[in-house]
């Protein structure tokens, strides 16, 4: 608690007792404050949109290592929340990237995140793939960091409480949105391909079965983020 108190004293502009009582009444300092820091670039945060994680900062790190073996990809976040995958991609790549969401609130947030951080990034709304079905775009490499929470899962009250249950959970044992996207990406994909997921630390052989499933026979790549946790899943088809 002091060590948030302390960064609330630091990065909070209002009423410093009206923000430590918020945070002692079970608020994250990040939406006190506001906004955070991700992979270098300051996202405005509030509770439409999940806080984004260390952990997705790996992602990213991992998905610009891989990319260079593409030229000139075209790339997509599904399920963006704050914008936070797409805008760290497009700035370390200089690049466009598509980023969609289902909620509304959730890409108001991504769009002012896009514009203050002068990232070039093209926002769709709908369910996970749907969007760039129905317009037709496809695409080399598909990065997403979907819920993938199960309902019954035992999670910390802060987040349970704060930040929105459309960005945790999902049904079928957290499997949901990967299947939803396994089943659909073929309509995207262009022959050369790779998916980038994060994942819940248990899914790696759920989600490679149905890797198996949708897609055959391709390369399967998990890896771990810095608590030893599987924690990344990577699908090559070059
Ligand atoms: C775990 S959060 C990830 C947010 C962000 N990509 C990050 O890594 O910080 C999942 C996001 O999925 C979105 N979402 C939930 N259901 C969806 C659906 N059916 N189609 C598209 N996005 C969805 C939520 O609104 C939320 O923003």
């Amino acid at each position: 608690m002091e060590k948030q108190i302390n960064y609330l004293k630091k990065y909070y502009k209002g009423d410093i007792n009206e923000a430590i009582n918020r945070l002692k009444a079970g608020e994250p300092v990040q939406y006190i404050v506001g906004n955070v820091d991700f992979y270098g670039y300051n996202l405005k945060v509030d509770k439409s949109v999940l806080i984004p994680r260390r952990e997705t900062e790996e992602l990213v790190e991992e998905v610009i290592k891989r990319v260079k073996m593409f030229n000139n990809p075209t790339i997509i976040d599904v399920a963006t929340g704050s914008g936070a995958i797409a805008i760290s991609l497009s700035k370390e790549l200089n690049t466009h990237i598509y980023a969609s969401d289902i909620s509304s609130d959730a890409l108001k947030v991504a769009n002012i995140n896009a514009l203050n951080n002068e990232a070039n990034i093209t926002f769709l709304q709908g369910d996970m793939l749907k969007p760039y079905i129905n317009n037709n775009i496809k695409v080399d490499v598909l990065v997403s960091n979907p819920p993938y929470i199960r309902y019954d899962e035992e999670i910390e009250d802060i987040v349970k409480n704060n930040e929105p249950s459309i960005a945790l959970y999902a049904d079928n044992n957290g499997l949901e949105f990967y299947e939803k996207i396994l089943k659909d990406c073929k309509q995207v994909l262009n022959n050369k391909y790779l998916l980038a997921f994060e994942i819940g630390c248990d899914q790696a052989n759920d989600i490679a079965y149905l890797v198996n499933k949708y897609l055959g026979d391709v390369k399967v790549e998990v890896k771990k983020d810095l608590s030893n946790k599987d924690r990344m899943l990577f699908v090559y088809n070059y």
